[in-house]
């Protein structure tokens, strides 16, 4: 079902079983790492996200064989390199991962190349990137010197010790992949851990990689060959997320199977778990060096949570979302240390805040989070998705507890993380209207 521009969602409540397609962050990593090793790599439930399909289309131009076909919920097929420069610009489209991680991959390769992307990853910071990858001997071009289109001459490459100012996984795995091309050894530390799917995918590629927590986090890698192995993506938790938290505010249970639950990702569980819902993870198993199991939420009457910290890296695309269960919770929730947030697909403080005004939901904005009150009911209202698709399904998610339908304009955005929303949300017994023209 073609995601239309409007959707309408209706007040219907939200429980059942499902499996979400693959994980958008192990995806790219999948079809860019594969694309490294120089022999076929077999990738499987790669999703089918128009963040990911700007990855694969980025390296096609960067001389990859790709081949994808439908399977399940997902794609399975070969990604083939070796890579060499560019033969065009290099668009990625929405994705801030597909341009930081490809960015990183061009660095290594001789020759030069562009990327760029729609109008909102043009306003996302690329100097986190440029900064290391200069450091390390490539010639990097940045609008502003801040922001996209992105110019980078690669190759020649050294091995640097680089301090990054933010907990970023995207700007930690560019630093990594560029010293994959590397004369000798790359360091890469960060305030505090983020997510770590680029360097359990590397250790299952044979590169040795290695991590030390202390009261920063330090990764190193060295140059060398990757060694062919099957890639499988997990389920995506930051999907599955919506869902339950749909079951936390509706008081009943969603389970979702075979789903990643990266220890730095499950932020959104621990926090509904802090808040009073029911979290139950079974059937653990390992694939590809992550892990995934099936996970059900089951709502109670939610109460207070204080996001700060690590937990606020281990829950950042899950904020908006966790928001929204803030608000129908007894007595609020408060984030903090997330000015991440003002840089992402929007700046997601502000957007939230004004989607929630729209739902006559309060919502008070920090430089660095929100304080949302609790005991608040969503009514019925329009919702502009500010070209944010976290923030387009976090809004469809209060239409099924709402008073009175919302409809959510610009929602089309969706596909860029999760195509299939709309037939998982009536899966779980949502009820939701599509209207294929008009914003
Ligand atoms: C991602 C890392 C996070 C996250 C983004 C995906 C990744 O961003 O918000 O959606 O795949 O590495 P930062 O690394 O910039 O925090």
């Amino acid at each position: 079902m073609v995601i239309g521009p409007r959707i309408t969602v209706h007040p219907g409540v939200l429980s059942g079983e499902l499996t979400v397609p693959g994980d958008k962050s192990v995806g790219h990593r999948a079809l860019i790492l594969g694309a490294l090793v120089g022999h076929p790599v077999h990738v499987t439930n790669v999703p089918r996200s128009a963040d990911v399909a700007a990855t694969a289309r980025a390296l096609r131009t960067l001389g990859a064989e790709i081949t994808l076909d439908e399977a399940g919920t997902g794609l399975d097929g070969q990604v083939t390199g070796p890579l060499r420069e560019a033969s065009d610009v290099l668009g990625c489209g929405n994705s801030g991962t597909a341009l930081r991680l490809l960015s990183g991959v061009v660095a290594g390769i001789d020759g030069m190349a562009v990327l760029s992307g729609d109008d909102s990853l043009r306003r996302r910071p690329v100097d986190r990137v440029a900064v290391p990858l200069r450091a390390m001997g490539a010639e990097v071009l940045a609008r502003s010197d801040r922001f996209p289109p992105l110019v980078v001459r690669g190759g020649g490459l050294v091995g640097t010790s680089y301090d990054s100012p933010v907990a970023s996984a995207q700007v930690k795995s560019c630093v990594l992949i560029a010293g994959l091309a590397a004369e000798g050894t790359t360091v890469v530390r960060s305030p505090a851990p983020s997510r770590d799917h680029t360097e359990r995918m590397l250790a299952h590629l044979g590169v040795a990689v290695s991590t030390s927590v202390t009261d920063v986090e330090e990764v190193s890698v060295a140059a060398g060959p990757l060694r062919a192995a099957p890639l499988v993506v997990p389920g995506d938790l930051s999907s599955a997320a919506f869902w339950w938290v749909g079951a936390a505010i509706a008081g009943t249970s969603v389970t979702v199977s075979e789903v990643g639950v990266n220890p730095r990702r499950v932020g959104v569980l621990r926090a509904l778990e802090e808040m009073g819902a029911t979290v139950s993870v079974r059937a653990r198993r390992e694939v590809s060096g992550e892990s995934t199991a099936d996970v059900t939420v089951t709502g109670r009457a939610l109460a207070r949570a204080e996001i700060r910290g690590q937990a606020t890296v281990d829950a950042i695309d899950e904020l908006p979302v966790l928001a929204l269960a803030g608000a129908m919770s007894e007595d609020g929730l408060e984030v903090r240390d997330a000015a991440e947030l003002r840089v992402k697909e929007s700046d997601r403080i502000d957007a939230l805040a004004a989607a929630f005004r729209n739902l006559g939901l309060d919502l008070q904005a920090r430089p660095d989070g929100f304080r949302v009150p609790g005991g608040q009911r969503p009514r019925g209202g329009i919702v502009d998705a500010a070209g944010d698709h976290r923030i387009a399904m976090t809004a469809a998610i209060a239409g099924t507890v709402a008073t009175d339908p919302v409809t959510v304009v610009g929602a089309d955005v969706i596909a860029t993380s999760y195509p299939t929303f709309l037939e998982d949300l009536r899966a779980l017994g949502g009820r939701v209207q599509v209207q294929e023209t008009g914003r």
